[in-house]
This record gives structure tokens, sequence and C-alpha cells, in this order.
């Protein structure tokens, strides 16, 4: 048993969605959820950026005692998985790569389409998803800048953010896909416009539930899982304004917003 918290972070709130997923699994479990909102959007800057800010943030979470380590953006671990494995041996991380292998898998059409940030598509981990799990499968990619902003403004149903999807996911429909990955943490949370837009032949995955398991099962390898008895906290922290995020959780009905918190970066590093 082990009643430290787990660490998760991502470029804003879009990790949230991850942080539900594990609490529906493991109630008992304690986060620390860091947002580093003031370099978001992550999917906009280069690699080194990201690795950078990445490290540095997996310090901070480890400092503050967390025993795993989520990396709940599709962006980040695109960027930094291989290199923090690899700069922190010991330490546990999961990261998050698009879910082409379930869509390809049971796509029977042959054709899936992906939404992700530009700079997931651009790295080795989306490549390699592709060539290992969707051969004989046109596997159709879709960058999206500008959606993680207006997620984050909270316009989840807005005719804008319609407008925006249409002409992201309509080029897809006509290419006759029936699955579409969420490639983002921040994107389920306009799944019901996503649905609305596909109809009910085309299947939305979102990856956030495969993580939460994943995550449960190498806690469970480490016996490390919390005691059942008592009831997980999640603490937020962001680099942003912390009641503006306390708001924008308070909008996703995710949580209360009581227990947001503002962290600094000072010289690359995270302080309270
Ligand atoms: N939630 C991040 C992801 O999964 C969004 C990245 C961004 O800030 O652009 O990729």
């Amino acid at each position: 048993m082990n009643n430290s918290p787990i660490g998760i972070f991502d470029s804003g709130i879009g990790g949230l969605t991850v942080v539900q997923a594990l609490h529906e699994l493991m109630p008992a479990e304690n986060v620390i959820y860091f947002a580093d909102s003031i370099h978001l959007p992550y999917g906009e800057k280069t690699m080194d950026e990201i690795y950078k800010y990445s490290k540095a943030i997996t310090e901070y979470l480890l400092s503050r005692g967390c025993k795993i380590i989520v990396i709940a953006c599709n962006t980040a671990s695109a960027a930094s998985l291989k290199k923090l494995r690899e700069e922190f041996p010991s330490v546990t991380f999961i990261g998050m790569e698009p879910a082409v292998k379930p869509a390809a898998e049971q796509s029977l059409t042959k054709a899936v389409g992906v939404i992700a940030t530009t700079a997931t598509f651009q790295g080795e981990l989306f490549a390699s998803v592709v060539e290992r799990f969707a051969q004989g499968v046109d596997v159709l990619r879709q960058p999206c800048p500008g959606l993680v902003q207006q997620i984050e403004a909270g316009e989840l149903d807005t005719p804008e953010t319609e407008t925006m999807l249409r002409g992201w996911v309509e080029p897809m429909l006509k290419k006759n896909i029936d699955a579409l990955v969420l490639g983002c943490t921040h994107y389920p949370f306009v799944k019901p416009l996503l649905e609305k837009i596909c109809g009910p032949s085309v299947r939305i995955i979102d990856p956030a539930p495969a993580v939460a398991r994943r995550t449960r099962h190498l806690l469970e390898q480490e016996n490390a899982l919390a005691e059942m008895a008592q009831q997980g906290i999640v603490h937020y922290y962001t680099s942003g304004p912390a009641d503006e995020m306390a708001k924008q959780i308070r909008l996703l009905r995710v949580d209360d917003g009581k227990n947001c918190f503002g962290l600094k970066w000072v010289e690359g590093k995270l302080v309270s």
C-alpha cells in the first residue's frame, strides 16, 4: 500500500479528462495535478521547449513525493516520454499516444481519422504507432490549431467551435472513416459536439480510460495502490492564475475548484 500521490501533468485542463478516468477507476488515489497554463499551447512549441518544461515539472512532482508520473498530454509525451525515462530511470512514467491501435484493429472501412496537435504529429511516437498498428489502414491526420484554446476558454459547444470542428472532420467523413481518435487530452471535452458531427457510424476513441487501466496495472505490480478505505484528494496546481483554473474546473464539473493553487516558474524551475 502507498498513499503517496500520483503526479499528473498537462499544458492545461486537458489532462483533467485523465484525472476523471483515474478517479473513476481508483477513487482512493491522491493526485497532484499540474497545468502549465502559462506555456499553453504546447502543440505549437518546439520539442526541445516542451521537453525542458516536462523535465522541470517532473522534478517538481517528484519533490512532492509522487509515486508515479502520468503525462496526461499527447504532445508532452511525444516530446519527452523517451527522454524522461532515460533521465529518471527509477521513476515509472505513463505517457499517452493516439489510440490508433484500437481504431485500426476494428476498422471495417479501413480508414480512420486522428485529430491531435501539430507537434504530436511531428513526433516519432506517432509515426511508430502508425507503423506498428495500422498496416493496411488509411490513417488520416488532422492537426487542429486553436482548438485547445477554444476548450480552455470554455467554448465547448459554441457555433464557432462547431464550425472549426466541421472544417477539420467533414473532409475525413467524406473519406469514409469509421473511427475518430482523440489524440489530445483536451478533445474529449468536445466529444458531444464531435458525436453530433460524426453521427452514429463513427466510433470516437478517447484513450483516457485505457491510460487509467494501465496506471492501475503498474501500481498493482509495484504494490503501490492507495488504501481502499480512503477517499483520494486531488490538488490542482497551475502556472497561470489559480482562480481562473478553479473557475474552469467548476465549469467543466470536474470538481468544486477549492483545491487550486498557483506555482511560479523561476529560472526554469517550478516553485510555490
Ligand atoms: N492536452 C494536450 C495534448 O494532449 C494539448 C497540448 C497543447 O497545449 O497544445 O496534446
